[in-house]
């Protein structure tokens, strides 16, 4: 379909305010934060800006008739080109149909569009003494929907889990149109166990199975007190330790990131304020619960972890803890300072491996970074596994970009062998599906056949999660 016909279509749908056809403000949709999305113009056909299910059936409708791809986008905080349009299309911005529809707190329990932003939510619900515990870090940015459709989890995952264990039931619209619900049509209970689980099939799906337009998320009540313990290490291979010393103990705190002697040295060059210790690790927890708890459980964290820190500092007092955890919440923009012409880069960026292989894993990123001669920087959620590591190049060098990419595949088949996955939080989009078959086998045929049951015309996001068409895996 011609792009005339294709906008004169939409505008049956869309009043004209909420369609987007100009090229100008189209190649505001060509972007997000991968690596791959600096070399590639995935340009939509046309955008359109929806706020209700009908619209968004409508337009299924019509992209369904006339073969045309669709694209689901939220606050396009990705690191996978998953919003972006590979083979052209429509691109469905959610980011404006961001209401919260009902907050049952009785039933601790909220229902809201995709276009709410985390941050809202979480103002909104502390009204009530709730919260929506996961936390990708990009809280005043990204989106309900968008954490729906990628599981997304980060500073909070070891102690409340992803993103999927609070998802109760969805709306989605399918490829042709068709409206359904997960979880059950009208239930509100907190546990349901009939059917098969379609709500766990959509989260995490990405975009391709359909797209999901309300979320009725289970909240829990909001935590009365918080605790923040920062600690040295002379020896990076303390940190990992340092770790599972505090869970041997039986303490379980509600996060613990890590960052690598590269990201100290970039904070404090892009923060010099901020004037981390000089060490080969830092490790950061944060406790919460109540205030009694919290008290006993950092205390006991200081004194465990004191074995092996040089140095500990517990603090309650907010401000103290927002000075604690300052270097953590600039170290992804802070990496490029590693060298004056860098550019940190999110590629390769978010592998998670198995507690007990911690350690290997950052010695051998090291090793790999050396082999490659391209810096890195280190962090991430070290409780359970998930590293973030920051290529830092200079990308007026195509050469220096071609060894990017090489540590970048090695990073990944690293995460494999060690029994790990290319990605924690993130999700695979068009930057890691090659690798689908090395993680799943076998199983990339099932998901091919779901996606296939769902969407027979494969107009949903194609070319992102699933290996490409013709890729068997020499299977
Ligand atoms: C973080 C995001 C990038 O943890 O996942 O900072
Ligand atoms: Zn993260």
């Amino acid at each position: 379909m011609n792009s005339h016909r294709l906008a004169a279509e939409l505008r049956k749908i869309f009043p004209e305010d909420r369609i987007i056809t100009g090229e100008l403000e189209r190649r505001i949709y060509n972007y997000d934060s991968s690596f791959m999305a600096r070399f590639h113009n995935f340009m939509p056909d046309a955008v359109v800006l929806p706020r209700s299910t009908a619209e968004v059936s409508a337009t299924l409708r019509l992209a369904s008739e006339h073969k045309i791809p669709v694209v689901p986008r939220g606050a396009g905080s990705g690191e996978t080109c998953g919003c972006l349009a590979l083979r052209g299309g429509i691109v469905l911005d959610l980011s404006s149909w961001d209401t919260i529809e009902e907050v049952d707190s009785a039933n601790m329990q909220v229902i809201a569009r995709p276009g709410v932003v985390h941050y809202k939510l979480n103002k909104h619900l502390a009204e009530y003494g709730l919260f929506f515990p996961p936390d990708p870090g990009s809280t005043r940015m990204c989106t309900i929907g968008g954490m729906v459709a990628n599981n997304s989890s980060g500073l909070r995952a070891i102690k409340y889990g992803t993103t999927e264990q609070y998802v109760l039931g969805l709306e989605v619209v399918l490829a042709g149109g068709q409206v359904i619900q997960t979880g059950g049509v009208k239930c509100k209970a907190l546990k349901n166990v009939s059917g098969l689980n379609l709500t766990k099939l959509f989260v995490g799906s990405e975009g391709i199975l359909g797209v999901i337009t309300k979320v009725r998320l289970r909240v829990w009540p909001r935590p009365r007190a918080r605790g923040i313990a920062m600690a040295c290490f002379a020896d990076l291979n303390e940190a990992p330790a340092a770790v599972l010393d505090v869970y041997r103990a039986g303490i379980m705190p509600s996060g613990i990131e890590v960052l690598d002697a590269s990201a100290i040295r970039a904070i404090n060059l892009y923060r010099p304020e901020i004037n981390l210790p000089s060490s080969e690790a830092i490790l950061l927890f944060e406790v919460d619960g109540n205030p009694a708890s919290v008290e006993w459980e950092g205390r006991q964290i200081a004194e465990i972890i004191g074995k092996r820190a040089f140095s500990v500092e517990w603090a309650t007092d907010p401000d103290r803890m927002t000075d604690l955890w300052r270097g953590r919440s600039v170290v992804a923009v802070a990496a490029a300072r590693l060298r004056p012409d860098g550019s940190r880069i999110f590629a390769g960026e978010d592998i998670s491996v198995p507690l007990d292989r911690v350690t290997e894993a950052l010695r051998k990123i090291k090793e790999l970074s050396q082999k490659h001669d391209v810096p890195v920087v280190n962090y991430g959620h070290i409780g359970d596994g998930n590293v973030h590591t920051a290529p830092v190049i200079n990308l007026n060098s195509p050469e220096e970009v071609g060894r990017a990419n090489k540590l970048v595949d090695d990073i990944h088949r690293l995460s494999i062998e060690l029994n790990g996955t290319t990605t924690g939080e993130h999700g695979v989009g068009a930057v890691r599906n090659q690798y689908a078959w090395a993680e799943h086998g076998e199983a990339v045929n099932i998901m091919r056949r779901i996606k296939k049951a769902l969407d027979p015309d494969n107009i949903m996001n194609p070319g992102k999660l699933l290996p490409a068409e013709g890729d068997t895996g020499g299977v």
